[in-house]
């Protein structure tokens, strides 16, 4: 497949000013000037290789192939088969991420995406990735979607440049950590900053509580650089690969529901 190249543009004023939900570009199309938000999916997916070219190749995201090969490696020491994993792949998105996990060999790979324009991209761009995509909100997961999502028998949960900053919040995360069996594996990355006393948002807050409580025994944290922003900066990640001991328990879920 030729791989189409786009024109793009990064601003070029007061940048640091900028949240990493939003930054923006301008792509020129046909003459046409039309600025995208980096968190505007659904403009990013629906053209073939523009997600690629602007996070992967301008940007520099190592983070899909980082936390595959950190996971690989901690199911080595554990002498667990990655041939054997059945993962849930949330934030599949075009299925970057479902693509390492398929060519480790592992059994199945379940994506959810809460956009349509994901799954769409997945179908064109990396088709067969997945044993199923299903395109729905975890946040609000209804018994028919938990008992679907629980026949595949789940035992790795991944989610990759999908955590906080408008995308997945807790909720979403948090059912998706209790649908993993228990002494099934968790990995995931998280921006640094996540990490912080001083952030006390509701998504830190849980991340930490996995962090240091005994529901997730932590194998691996490493930190490391997840991609430059538009003006060359490192934007540092931490990569987390645990074992899931038991579920989160339900006055922490309740509270989760809580605005
Ligand atoms: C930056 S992309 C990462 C995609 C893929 N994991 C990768 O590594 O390329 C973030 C994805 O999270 C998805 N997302 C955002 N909010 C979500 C939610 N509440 N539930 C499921 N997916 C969500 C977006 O639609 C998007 O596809």
């Amino acid at each position: 497949m030729v791989q189409q190249k786009y024109n793009i543009k990064f601003p070029v004023t007061e940048l640091h000013q900028l949240a990493q939900d939003e930054a923006f570009f301008t792509l020129t199309e046909n003459g046409k000037d039309t600025i995208i938000r980096f968190h505007d999916y659904s403009e990013l997916y629906k053209r073939p290789g523009l997600y690629e070219q602007l996070f992967y190749q301008r940007l520099k995201c190592n983070s899909p192939s980082k936390v595959c090969d950190i996971l690989r490696r901690v199911l080595k020491k554990n002498k667990v088969e990655m041939t054997e994993l059945r993962v849930l792949d949330l934030g599949a998105g075009n299925g970057l991420f479902g693509e390492q996990l398929h060519s480790g060999g592992v059994a199945r790979v379940i994506g959810v995406d809460i956009s349509k324009e994901a799954y769409n991209a997945c179908e064109r761009d990396r088709p067969g990735i997945y044993d199923a995509y299903f395109v729905y909100d975890l946040c609000n997961m209804d018994e028919k979607m938990r008992e679907e999502l629980l026949s595949w028998r789940i035992d790795c949960l991944s989610c990759v440049a999908a955590l906080g900053f408008g995308d997945i919040p807790e909720k979403a995360f948090a059912n998706a950590f209790n649908l993993v069996s228990d002494s099934g594996w968790i990995a995931f990355n998280i921006k640094e900053s996540f990490l912080l006393d001083s952030d006390t948002s509701g998504f830190s807050i849980l991340i930490k509580s996995l962090l240091f409580s005994d529901a997730m025994e932590i194998h691996h944290l490493e930190r490391y650089r997840h991609r430059i922003s538009i003006d060359g900066r490192p934007l540092f990640y931490y990569a987390v690969v645990g074992k899931k001991m038991f579920s989160i328990p339900a006055h922490i879920m309740d509270k989760l529901d809580k605005p």
